[in-house]
């Protein structure tokens, strides 16, 4: 046990394993050599060798805090937190199981009662930075950011080298717009500990959405060297490389990324988007999911500061030139992903409804507190199944996640009231109906989006070419188009 607590770990492990020779029913041995298992990454191992050791003994609290840890660590966040309420139904007041079961209780995504147990820990132990970091995250979660920011502080006054409260603090500045202070947190993060590989991938994601390309791989390679086998590390550096206009190391990339159990259906899409296979009629839902849940924390700022969006503006300045908000009606935000249409379109709407497919975009949604209802759906599939109509629908740069748009328009048809209003933008191309980009995304010509609304049923009220955002610097122009529903 002293080898143990000095980190001589080796050393330690043999001489439990003689004790364990010798009397494999020894508590401590078993218990302790759990405990070492888990410090050398073998989760499993950790859970059955405590668990035996429990087996023995069940009214140790620590054994159930150190099984707890051993679960969390395997995945098993359920039966984690199990183990920790055994853990203080032994003894109550015992700080490390009540931070602890706050975590399981993040994962579990139960962050009230998670914040409870974070405080019920800090109540007890005031000088806890792992607690403070953590109670952190959670307030992070909640949306309260600038309590975030201010646990991260307490705990970093206590502990300057605890590293994830310097991620932890990075990632609320970024969902704050402040990216060089982000920058730099991570920075100390992975001073703190070079090994730290959800560091590097969250330092490579701000270098991407800042345009350093260059960094982010180079930030995503480290993350590699730490988790060879890390699809999702495969899958930013793949970004990265698409990004520096490498297609043919990206596709590998993204194929390394399927061979780590990367979703094969969204690696074909990005294949297809860098033109190594044909492109399909729309990405798969689980590859737009994905997408913007990463992205719902430092959405609302990256489109607004750093890409300049505007389609949401466009669009309401385009229905307000045309008469069309002149009523209140039933209004639908199709992909209204963080609600950013929310506050335009509220005064204008009588009830207001949004539909997403990424949840964590639909969570920020929720916070704005706008909308009467939010469905996490696909946009054609709720469009089919909504029984209201409604008088306006509203799709701010979501079909450009679609190729074929006609099932859009059948299915918007059916739901739009006679004299209704689609408006929606685009990405614009010149020839051909439709294609795919390297970025991922579609674009459309006019010619098409014309034809398809005479094959529809409405009326092209309006469809001018605007700048919608940035991309890499570069302007990207669209179609802002209004139709309204012929009867
Ligand atoms: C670029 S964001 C735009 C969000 C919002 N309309 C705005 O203007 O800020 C695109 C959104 O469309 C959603 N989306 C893409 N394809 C979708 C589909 N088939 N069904 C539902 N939502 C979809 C994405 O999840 C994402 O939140």
């Amino acid at each position: 046990m002293a080898l143990h607590q000095r980190g001589d770990l080796s050393q330690a492990e043999a001489l439990y394993a003689e004790v364990l020779r010798r009397e494999p029913d020894n508590f401590d041995a078993l218990h302790l050599m759990g405990v070492l298992a888990r410090q050398g990454g073998a989760p499993e191992a950790a859970v059955e060798l405590i668990a035996r050791a429990i087996a023995l003994d069940a009214g140790k609290a620590i054994a159930h805090c150190n099984l707890g840890a051993a679960l969390q660590d395997a995945g098993r966040q359920a039966d984690a937190l199990a183990s920790y309420e055994r853990a203080l139904a032994l003894q109550p007041a015992y700080p490390m199981a009540l931070a602890n079961r706050g975590n399981a209780l993040r994962k579990l995504g139960r962050l009230d009662d998670a914040l409870a147990s974070y405080d019920a820990a800090l109540a007890q132990q005031p000088a806890y930075p792992e607690a403070l970091a953590n109670r952190g995250i959670a307030l992070h979660l909640l949306g309260r950011r600038a309590e975030a920011l201010e646990s991260f502080g307490r705990s970093l006054t206590l502990n300057p080298n605890l590293a994830e409260s310097y991620c932890g603090a990075a990632v609320t500045l970024q969902s704050l717009g402040r990216s060089d202070e982000a920058a730099e947190a991570y920075r100390n993060a992975i001073e703190a500990r070079p090994s730290y590989a959800e560091a590097w991938t969250s330092y490579g994601t701000l270098m991407q959405r800042s345009g350093d390309y260059q960094g982010a791989l180079d930030c995503h390679q480290h993350a590699l060297a730490l988790q060879p086998d890390s699809a999702q590390a495969h899958l930013h550096r793949a970004n990265a490389l698409r990004a520096l206009e490498r297609p043919g190391e990206a596709a590998a990339a993204y194929r390394d990324a399927q061979a780590c159990g990367a979703d094969a259906a969204s690696v074909a899409y990005q294949l297809a988007a860098l033109g190594e296979a044909e492109a399909p009629a729309m990405p798969p839902p689980q590859y737009v999911a994905a997408l913007f849940d990463q992205y719902a924390d430092d959405f609302d700022n990256h489109l607004q500061n750093v890409l300049q969006y505007r389609a949401p503006q466009l669009l309401l300045a385009a229905l307000d030139e045309l008469g069309a908000l002149a009523a209140k009606t039933d209004v639908l935000d199709l992909g209204c992903g963080t609600g950013l249409c929310g506050p335009l379109l509220r005064p204008y709407a009588r009830t207001l409804a949004g539909v997403d497919l990424s949840p964590q975009m639909l969570e920020q949604a929720r916070r704005r507190a706008l909308y009467d209802e939010l469905a996490c759906a696909d946009v054609v599939e709720y469009l089919q199944a909504r029984e209201a109509p409604c008088g306006l629908l509203l799709a701010a740069d979501v079909l450009v996640y679609f190729g074929d748009l006609q099932p859009v328009f059948r299915a918007a048809r059916r739901v739009l009231a006679a004299g209704g209003a689609f408006a929606f933008t685009v990405e614009a191309q010149q020839s051909g109906d439709y294609g795919l980009r390297p970025t991922g995304r579609y674009a459309h010509s006019r010619s098409y989006l014309e034809a398809l609304a005479q094959a529809h049923g409405f009326e092209v009220r309006s469809m001018t070419e605007q700048v919608l955002r940035k991309d890499d610097g570069r302007d990207i122009a669209g179609l802002v188009a209004v139709l309204a529903k012929l009867s």
